[in-house]
């Protein structure tokens, strides 16, 4: 499944999700930091608005943080969703992307 990441500010993302991967597993497999706290489905910090796809959560995620919005919005755990569909989320705090650039220049060689 392709994942798209989106937040105010930053250019928007996409990586693919293997089949029964979390989205905070494939985006550290793309290289792509996120938000995270307890990685438990408990926090919230890794919460994101769903704005397509679909997911499901084979572990534990609190109810709270994906109950808890205004209206008809979609919220999801991204260290327990797993995608069932392509998905766009909308993430609540900045990623950050490992720099690919060659070894030998990140050491000054
Ligand atoms: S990091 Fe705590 S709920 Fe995802």
């Amino acid at each position: 499944m392709q994942v798209t990441l989106r937040h105010a500010g930053q250019s928007e993302i996409s990586f693919a999700c293997e089949a029964d991967d979390t989205v905070l597993v494939a985006a550290r497999r793309a290289g792509v930091t996120l938000h995270v706290a307890c990685e438990q489905g408990g926090c919230g910090a890794c919460r994101a608005r769903l704005l397509q796809g679909a997911v499901h959560y084979p572990l534990p995620a609190s109810s709270r943080w994906l109950d808890e919005g205004s209206g008809s919005e979609d919220y999801t755990l991204l260290c327990r969703a797993v995608p069932i569909s392509p998905l766009v989320v909308e993430t609540a705090h900045p990623w950050r992307q490992r720099d690919r650039a060659p070894l030998s220049r990140i050491l000054g060689g």
